[in-house]
Formats: C-alpha cells, sequence, structure tokens
C-alpha cells in the first residue's frame, strides 16, 4: 500500500493503550496487571470495503452520481480505477454462485464493458456501503438506498459491495494491487466523526 514516509516521532501512547486490570485468582488473591487491551475494545473501526460500479452504471452514465453518494456520506476514497473483467476473475468472484442457473449470465452482464472498482474506508466502511447499496434486487430496495433509486433489476443492481470484513480482505486483494491503494490523510475527519468515532 501507498504510505506516507514513515514518522521521525514515536506515535502518541493513546495508540497503545495500556490499561490496569484487576483480577481475582481462585484463592482469592487480587492480581494487578498491566495490559494492552487496544485489540478487545477496538479503537480503530476504520474499514476499507471493495465496490464495483457495474457495467450498467458506465453504460447508464451514473458513474459520477454513485461515486458521489459515497463521497456525500463521509467514505473516504483509498483506491480507484477501470478494469475490463475476465471470465477467470469473475468465476472466482461468483464461486458462491456457480451452482447457480444465472452463473454464467451475470459473469457475461460483468464483462460488457469495463467496470469501476473501488475501495471506500471509513469507520465500519463494510456495513455502511452495504446499508448504502441496498437489497440486491433494485425493485425491492428500499427508496433512498442506490439500488432503490437507479434499479429496476436484480442483475443489473448498479454496484457489488462486499458483504463480511473477510470478504472484503479478499475481494480487495483480488482487485488491487498494494501500490494502488493509498493511505492519506483527510483533513476533515473532525467534522464526519467525534474524536472518539475513528
Ligand atoms: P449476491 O452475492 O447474492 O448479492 P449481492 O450483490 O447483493 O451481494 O449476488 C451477486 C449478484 O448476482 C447480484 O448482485 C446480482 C446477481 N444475481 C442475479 O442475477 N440473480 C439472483 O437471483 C441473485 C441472487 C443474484
Amino acid at each position: 500500500m501507498n504510505s506516507p514516509p514513515p514518522l521521525l516521532l514515536p506515535p502518541p501512547i493513546s495508540k497503545s493503550l495500556l490499561n490496569i486490570i484487576l483480577q481475582i485468582n481462585l484463592s482469592g488473591i487480587i492480581i494487578l496487571s498491566l495490559t494492552d487491551t487496544s485489540n478487545l475494545i477496538n479503537i480503530n473501526r476504520m474499514e476499507k470495503t471493495l465496490v464495483i460500479l457495474k457495467p450498467c452504471t458506465i453504460q447508464r452514465g451514473l458513474i459520477g452520481e454513485i461515486i458521489s453518494r459515497f463521497e456525500r456520506k463521509g467514505l473516504k476514497l483509498a483506491g480507484m480505477k477501470m478494469a475490463w473483467l475476465t471470465d477467470e476473475i469473475l468465476s472466482e468472484h461468483y464461486a458462491h454462485l456457480k451452482e447457480k442457473p444465472f452463473f454464467q449470465r451475470i459473469k457475461d452482464a460483468m464483462s460488457v464493458c469495463p467496470v469501476i472498482v473501488c475501495c471506500w474506508e471509513g469507520v465500519d466502511a463494510i456495513h455502511v456501503v452495504r446499508q448504502l447499496a441496498g437489497a440486491t434486487n433494485g425493485r425491492n430496495a428500499q427508496p433512498g438506498t442506490i439500488r432503490g433509486d437507479y434499479s429496476m433489476s436484480v442483475q443489473e443492481n448498479i454496484v457489488h459491495a462486499s458483504d463480511s470484513p473477510e470478504t472484503a480482505i479478499t475481494e480487495l486483494k483480488r482487485f488491487f494491487s498494494d501500490d494502488e491503494l493509498f493511505d492519506y490523510k483527510m483533513n476533515n475527519l473532525l467534522a464526519i466523526y467525534a474524536n472518539d468515532e475513528f
């Protein structure tokens, strides 16, 4: 991943969040221990997720409109490129649907023309982006969601969005190399989140 040059200063103490924990063991003796709990209470909830603007979105001239939905929500763009997806990469991407009768149909639809592949970053970004996308079937998706506002179809449903943290990691690796994802500072974070939310 593209990162800024290493800082000369040490990271702030709060990052390592050391906590004193009182424990009482079986014989009733109080034990005082100094424990790093940063991984337990999840101080950094920033996530990255994959979004693909499908060929229907490109064909309908909706690229700017859909990108702006994610931007206006407050998500940060960490990577974006145009790519023409091959049957091979689509077979991998839609492997969970390989037994379905529409497997080849969705792969064909996804390779009608190039797509836009993006990585969006934010607190709980995977869940937030799925909520913004809406239900798979555009006809059932809630108005206000991307699919609810722009789609009349199950297949031609504007965007793909990763559905879990595990999937997001796998899918980002599938579509982006490390140097295509960018780690940079947004100056508006305190206008988007409270200071203890990110
Ligand atoms: P899926 O992973 O189930 O949904 P989502 O995109 O909401 O995560 O399905 C992947 C894509 O396959 C979906 O976006 C559109 C297409 N699809 C169909 O064409 N018909 C169907 O019945 C289903 C379930 C999906």
